[in-house]
C-alpha cells in the first residue's frame, strides 16, 4: 500500500483549521491539526510531517518563533506559512527563515491544493537527494518596500532567498519601480548589514573619472591625480556595492568589474599592487541587457557573471492592486515629515490614480500625492487636487489623443503645478501592455461620466444640467457650424426651443 503524505495544519483559529483540513483531505493526504504552535511542535517531534501549514499569528508562540523551534528540530522540515496579509516583512521574514512558501487568507481552495502538491514534491526530491538547506537567523528590520500584489510577493520571496548568500543579483525593470530598494533591503537582510553599503551610479559619472572612483587611484596616475585615493570597492571591503545602471558601463571598466566579481582582485589606477577585497555586487539597469550583450557593447561573460539571480521589478500598472496600499504608505510618510496632514483620497481620485499609466511608476505615484496632499485643503485629497496632467489624462484614459471629445473646457488648474520630473513624463509608448491597462484605455460613457460628474462638482456650485446644457448645445452648434436646423434635430428639440436655450444660456452662435 502506497504511504499517504502527511500534513500538519497549525493553527489557533478553530475555523481554519476545519476548512483547511477539509480541502486537503479531498486529496489522499493524512491531515492532522494542532491549535497551537506549542502543540505542533510536540506533533513534529512526535513524528515530522510530510509538510507543515503554520499560521504566522497565534496567541501564545507565534508563528516565526514556532517556525524556528520546528526547523531547529528538523532543518528540512517543508513549512508553509500562512498569513492574513502580506506585506514584504512577512513575506521576507517567511523565507528568510526557511519556509518554503507561504499563502494569504482568505485561501482559495485551489491554490492551497497547489500549494500543498509542490511541497509533498520538493519533499520527494529533498528525500531524494538528501539534501537540505539551513536555517538562517538574523535581527528585526522594517521594509520601505509596500505591495501585496501577487507579483510583488514573487520579489519578496526572491530577496529573502538571497538575504543568505553572497549571490551576485541583477534588479530589472523600468524607472521607479523600487530598483535600488531592493537592492537596499537585500543588504539589511544580509550578514553584511553591519558592513558598508556603497551605491554607484555608472551613467552619473563621466567614463573617464569611473575606474579612479571605482578601484582608486594612485598620486600622479594622471593630470589631476594629485594625491593617492581609495575607491569604492577598497572602502567598502566586506560590504555591498550596488552599481547602478550597469547598463551604461563602459566596455573597459567592465572588464576590470569582471575580474573583481572572478579574482576577488582590484588595482588602482596608475597602481601595480594588487588588493584583495571582499565585496557583494548587486546591479540594477533598466536597460534591456540582453540587447545590449548582442550589440557587443555588454560583455557576454560580464552579463553572466551578474545576472546570477535575476529580480524582475513589475511596473506599477502590472500590479494596479497596490496602488491604495503605497497611496495610504506615502500619506503617512507626509504625516511623519510633517509635511502634509492629509489623510486619504476621495473615491474619484482613486479612480483616477488606477487608471492612469504611471510611465514612471512608483516614483510618480509617490509626486503625484505628495504635489496633491501639499495643496489639499481638507484631510482628503479631491480630484480638483490632483495635478492637471493627471487630470487630463483622466479625460482619455492616458492617452495622447482624446478617444472621446470631451465638450467641456479645462478648467483653470486647481493649484501650482510644478515641473514634472523627466521619469513621469517619459512616453508611455514603449512600455509593454497589461491586460489590466491597455496602452489607450479610451473612457466609456459610464466612466466618462464620472469624471465629467467629479469634475462639475468640483470646480463649481453651477447646476450640473445647466452647465452640460450649455456646454452639449454650445457643442453640437459648432459640430453642425452654427446650422439651427441640423443642430435642433440632433438635440431632439425643436427649434424655437433651442433658440430660447441658447438666449437662457447665454450662448452665441
Ligand atoms: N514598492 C514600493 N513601495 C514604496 N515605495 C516605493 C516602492 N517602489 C519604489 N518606491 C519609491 O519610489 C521611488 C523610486 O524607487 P527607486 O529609486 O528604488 O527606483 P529605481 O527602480 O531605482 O528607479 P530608477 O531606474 O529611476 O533609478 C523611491 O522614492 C522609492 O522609495
Ligand atoms: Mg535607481
Amino acid at each position: 500500500m502506497a504511504v499517504r503524505p502527511t500534513i500538519l495544519v497549525i493553527d489557533d483559529d478553530s475555523e481554519i483549521r476545519y476548512s483547511l483540513s477539509r480541502v486537503l483531505s479531498s486529496r489522499d493526504y493524512a491531515v492532522s491539526t494542532a491549535a497551537s504552535g506549542e502543540e505542533g511542535i510536540a506533533a513534529v517531534r512526535k513524528s515530522p510531517p510530510d509538510v507543515v501549514f503554520l499560521d504566522i499569528r497565534m496567541g501564545g508562540m507565534g508563528g516565526i518563533e514556532t517556525l524556528q523551534h520546528i526547523r531547529s528540530l528538523n532543518p528540512r522540515q517543508l513549512v508553509i506559512l500562512m498569513t492574513a496579509f502580506g506585506t514584504a516583512q512577512t513575506a521576507i521574514e517567511a523565507m528568510k527563515y526557511g519556509a518554503l512558501d507561504y499563502i494569504m487568507k482568505p485561501f482559495d481552495p485551489q491554490k492551497v491544493l497547489a500549494l500543498a502538491a509542490n511541497a509533498l514534491k520538493t519533499h520527494a526530491d529533498l528525500t531524494a537527494a538528501g539534501a537540505y538547506k539551513p536555517t538562517i537567523n538574523t535581527e528585526d528590520y522594517k521594509e520601505g518596500i509596500v505591495g501585496s500584489s501577487a507579483a510583488m510577493q514573487e520579489v519578496f520571496k526572491t530577496i529573502g532567498q538571497v538575504t543568505a548568500s553572497d549571490v551576485t543579483v541583477m534588479i530589472t525593470g523600468e524607472s521607479g519601480t523600487g530598483k535600488e530598494l531592493v537592492a537596499r533591503s537585500i543588504y539589511q537582510h544580509s550578514h553584511r548589514a553591519a558592513k558598508p553599503f556603497v551605491a554607484v551610479n555608472c551613467a552619473a559619472i563621466p567614463e573617464n573619472l569611473i575606474e579612479s572612483e571605482l578601484f582608486g587611484h594612485e598620486k600622479g596616475s594622471f593630470t589631476g591625480a594629485t594625491g593617492q585615493r581609495i575607491g569604492k570597492f577598497e572602502l567598502c571591503d566586506g560590504g555591498t556595492i550596488f552599481l547602478d545602471e550597469i547598463g551604461d558601463m563602459a566596455l573597459a571598466t567592465q572588464t576590470k568589474i569582471l575580474r573583481v566579481l572572478q579574482e576577488g582582485e582590484i588595482q588602482r589606477v596608475g597602481g601595480t599592487e594588487t588588493l584583495k577585497v571582499d565585496v557583494r555586487v548587486l546591479a540594477a539597469t533598466n536597460k534591456d541587457l540582453e540587447e545590449i550583450v548582442k550589440t557587443r557593447a555588454f560583455r557576454e561573460d560580464l552579463y553572466y557573471r551578474l545576472n546570477v539571480v535575476r529580480i524582475r521589478m513589475p511596473p506599477l500598472r502590472e500590479r494596479l492592486d497596490d496602488i491604495p496600499q503605497i497611496v495610504d504608505y506615502v500619506l503617512q510618510t507626509l504625516q511623519k515629515q510633517k509635511k502634509a496632514r492629509v489623510r486619504k483620497v476621495s473615491a474619484e481620485v482613486l479612480a483616477v490614480l488606477l487608471r492612469h499609466r504611471w510611465p514612471g511608476n512608483v516614483r510618480e505615484l509617490e509626486n503625484v500625492i505628495y504635489r496633491s496632499a501639499v495643496i489639499a485643503q481638507g484631510d482628503t485629497i479631491l480630484f480638483k487636487d490632483l495635478p492637471a496632467e493627471i487630470r487630463d489624462a483622466a479625460w482619455t484614459g492616458g492617452a495622447t489623443t482624446p478617444s472621446i471629445p470631451v465638450a467641456i473646457p479645462s478648467a483653470a488648474p486647481a493649484g501650482p503645478a510644478p515641473a514634472i520630473p523627466p521619469a513621469a513624463v517619459e512616453p508611455a509608448a514603449a512600455s509593454a501592455t497589461s491586460p489590466a491597462a491597455p496602452e489607450s484605455t479610451p473612457l466609456n460613457l459610464q466612466d466618462a461620466l464620472d469624471f465629467v460628474y467629479a469634475r462639475l462638482k468640483a470646480e463649481s456650485d453651477e447646476p450640473v444640467l445647466e452647465r452640460l446644457e450649455r456646454e452639449m448645445i454650445g457643442r453640437v452648434l459648432k459640430d453642425e457650424n452654427g446650422n439651427l436646423v441640423r443642430a435642433s434635430e440632433r438635440l431632439g428639440m425643436t427649434r424655437t426651443t433651442l433658440r430660447k436655450r441658447i438666449d437662457a444660456l447665454g450662448l452665441k452662435i
